[in-house]
């Protein structure tokens, strides 16, 4: 079976006043029907670049692809008419109703008027905006907006969707319900580029992960696999004194196999968890046999945040930060 997006080597150069700039640099993915891939990275990566080249929006300048089968080159055309897209800015018209938004899509695709109303109620219906169809956009919050223009992605039913950042700026509430929408799609079989600054996002929706950094992915993997590669279980000691750390690192050497990792500032000590639960107890044990006082102690697994550590030497970047 073909795979509903295949990418081979794509490289984009913005020519900029100060210079080239080297968004993709030789970027391969491959996302097999009916699954999702997640593209995960910080401000900057090439998500949206990718996704603009994937959806026939922008020339490479170097590699190839197809989506649906079709060249995203050669054959521009037929890969428009077998995607949706959802952009990372929601693409509405503010003086038009959700409603008459929808049916105008439907009405481009050459739906019908008929069926193109069919899909709009459908799709109001299904995004929980069947209440607020008949109120101009302009009064819609963030999260309705998202919903409308993600609803618009799938006005002609694609087999393949692109979704660049669906959930940012939204409220926790409105995420996990677009996450709902988003996971409800796959089941009926559609294909799913997505991309987000969320670990946590792609964690939850994705098959498999794609770790984008500097126009280049520097990890894949499912992630459980990713997670795999910073090592597994950890136990992590909260000490109540800064000073008490290096015994305590020294005093835990034999229930982590190695050299524990100090951090005096945070007051930390973590060690590999080989026996999970196990090294959780004997930690605690060597512990109190020194009198050492502990104000937390934690088995942890690796997030992938800890993943983007690992690989790039810095945390993926967060909300606040943004
Ligand atoms: N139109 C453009 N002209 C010049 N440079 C651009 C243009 N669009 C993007 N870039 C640059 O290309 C690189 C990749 O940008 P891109 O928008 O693809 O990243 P992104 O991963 O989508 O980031 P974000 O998470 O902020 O949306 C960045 O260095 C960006 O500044
Ligand atoms: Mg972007």
């Amino acid at each position: 079976m073909t795979a509903a997006i295949e990418a081979h080597g794509l490289v984009k150069i913005y020519e900029t006043r100060s210079g080239p700039v080297r968004a993709l640099d030789g970027v391969d993915l491959v996302v097999p029907q009916g699954t999702i891939l997640g593209l995960l990275g910080p401000n900057g990566a090439g998500k949206t670049t990718a996704v603009r080249i994937l959806t026939t929006l922008l020339a490479p300048d170097g590699g190839t692809a197809t989506v649906a089968g079709f060249d995203i080159v050669a054959q521009s055309e037929e890969v428009r008419r077998n995607i949706g897209l959802s952009g990372q800015y929601a693409a509405v018209d503010e003086y038009l109703t959700g409603r008459e938004n929808l049916t105008m899509i439907g009405k481009l695709y050459h739906l019908g008027t008929r069926r193109a109303r069919e899909r709009a109620e459908a799709l109001l219906e299904q995004f929980s905006l069947t209440e607020a169809a008949d109120r101009p956009v302009k009064g819609y919050s963030g999260g309705m907006r998202r919903r409308l223009d993600l609803a618009g992605a799938l006005v002609a039913q694609p087999p393949v969707l692109f979704l660049d950042e669906p959930t940012t700026g939204l409220d926790p509430r409105s995420r996990i319900e677009l996450w709902d929408v988003i996971a409800g799609l796959v089941r009926d079989g559609t294909t799913l580029l997505l991309t987000t600054q969320y670990l946590e996002e792609a964690d939850l929706l994705a098959d498999e992960i794609a770790v984008v950094d500097h126009g280049r992915v520097i990890a894949r993997g499912t992630s459980e696999q990713l997670k795999a590669q910073v090592g597994g279980e950890r136990v992590e000691v909260v000490l109540t004194a800064a000073e008490d750390v290096p015994v305590a690192a020294a005093a835990l050497q034999p229930a982590g196999g190695e050299a524990p990792v100090i951090d005096t500032a945070a007051r930390t000590v973590t060690l590999p968890a080989a026996e999970g639960a196990q090294s959780l107890v004997a930690a605690v044990r060597l512990l109190g046999e020194q009198d050492i006082a502990v104000s937390d102690v934690a088995l942890r697994r690796p997030t992938l945040d800890d993943v983007f550590l690992t690989l790039t030497g810095t945390h993926a970047p967060t909300e606040e930060a943004e």
